[in-house]
Parts: C-alpha cells; structure tokens; sequence
C-alpha cells in the first residue's frame, strides 16, 4: 500500500464547479466548503481543445477570498503554458494541463512548480497511461479523464478504471509521490470503483450540485457511509 493511500484512508471530495449555475459561483464554492469536501474544481475550457468554453483566471482570483479550499484548476486548452502564470497568481493549489496539448509537458511541469505549485498531467480516455510514463517522476497529480472532456453529465467509461491501477501501481514500484485523481461520470453507482482502483481524489460535477443533501452525498462518495 502507498504512503498517500496509508495516510488517506477515504479519498478527497473536488466538486467542479462546471456544473454549478453560473451566475452564481460564490454560492457554488459556499456550497462546496459546506458540504465536507476538500477541494473546488475549475475547469478551464478553450472551445478548441474540448468544444466548450467556460472561464479564465478572473474566476479564480474573485473566488479565491470566499474559500481556504484547495483550488484544483483542470486546463482544458491547446497552449497551456500562457495560462500557468495566471492561475498561480489567482491563488491556484494545483495546476492540471492535458498532456495531449503541449509538446513540451515535462518543462510546463518544471515551470508550475517554480510558480510555487502543485503540477499535474492528464490523459483523456485514449491515451494510454505509457503516454506519460515519462513525466511520472515529475508530477505531483496525475488526473484520469472517464469520460471525453467537455461536459459535465456524461457516463463514466469502465476500460478507463484500469489506468488507476497502472498509475497506483507504477507509484508503488517506483517510489513516486503524484496524487491519483479521476473525473468524469462519478457518482453513488460508480464512486466505489473508482476508490477500489486506488483513486485519491473524486471530482464530481452533476452528481454533486444535483444532491438535495451535498453532504450526505459527499459522505457516500468517499465511503463513509452505504
Ligand atoms: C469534464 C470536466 C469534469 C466535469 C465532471 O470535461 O473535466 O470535471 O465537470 O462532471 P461530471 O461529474 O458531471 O461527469
Ligand atoms: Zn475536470
């Protein structure tokens, strides 16, 4: 069993805030806090990496005196490297780019942690985790996709779930120290595989801001409670 896994007995809750209503993110993030979860997530979408386009830094940087959570920005967009600076600046924990967007991910990696943060990679569905065995010394989080970035709302794909155990396998052997997170499709049906397959962190969109109890539900997701 990993360190990460010895200390965290129930993995983190990262609610993304893609499914909140817009007009209305401070309450989204009051919501969050409430609820028991520990992380907010941003999803940062440019309509041409993923065809959907949600907000930049600005959002960030407003939210970031409402909350002491930790902010888990996911960048979905080509070029991530002009963007890294002002999420850092806004107050971002973590900083996630898509390997399949940059060419240059292990200096990307390199230049979020000079900006005194946490730097992750993420695959989307089709990219085997091989793809970044390269940049696994170098990451402090590595993010699975289960479904094609985009939208909130959509199923989880099962043959994804395999990737967690190849990256909490891989950490294992190797000694290294990224954080296992899983987006995409996680709700009360499939939050326990998720966990089973040794993820540490569950972002969840639709199914969290859907729950008339936020709490309860966040409860259920880590499996705490049936
Ligand atoms: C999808 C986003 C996810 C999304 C998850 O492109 O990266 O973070 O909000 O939403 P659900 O939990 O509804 O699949
Ligand atoms: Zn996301």
């Amino acid at each position: 069993m990993s360190i990460i896994k010895t200390i965290m007995k129930h993995p983190l809750i990262a609610p993304s805030v893609l499914s909140a209503d817009f007009s209305h993110f401070a309450d989204a993030v009051a919501d969050i806090d409430a609820s028991g979860a520990e992380w907010v997530h941003l999803d940062v979408m440019d309509g041409k990496f993923v065809p959907n386009l949600t907000f930049g830094p600005k959002l960030a940087a407003d939210l970031r005196s409402q909350s002491a959570a930790v902010f888990d920005v996911h960048l979905m967009v080509y070029e991530p490297e002009h963007l890294a600076a002002a999420f850092a600046h806004a107050g971002a924990d973590y900083i996630t780019f898509h390997a399949e967007a940059v060419v240059h991910a292990h200096r990307l990696l390199m230049v979020i942690r000079q900006l005194g943060k946490k730097a992750g990679i993420s695959l989307v569905p089709s990219t085997p985790v091989s793809g970044i065995a390269e940049l696994l010394p170098f990451a402090d989080l590595v993010l699975v996709m289960t479904v094609d970035p985009g939208f909130g709302g959509q199923e989880l794909i099962p043959s994804c779930l395999e990737k967690i155990k190849t990256l909490a396998r891989i950490r294992e052997q190797r000694k290294y120290g990224y954080v296992i997170s899983v987006d995409g499709g996680i709700h009360e049906s499939t939050a326990a595989l998720v966990r089973e397959a040794g993820a540490d962190v569950l972002v969840t969109g639709s199914a969290f801001f859907n729950a008339p109890d936020k709490a309860a539900l966040v409860r259920r997701l880590k499996g705490m409670d049936p």
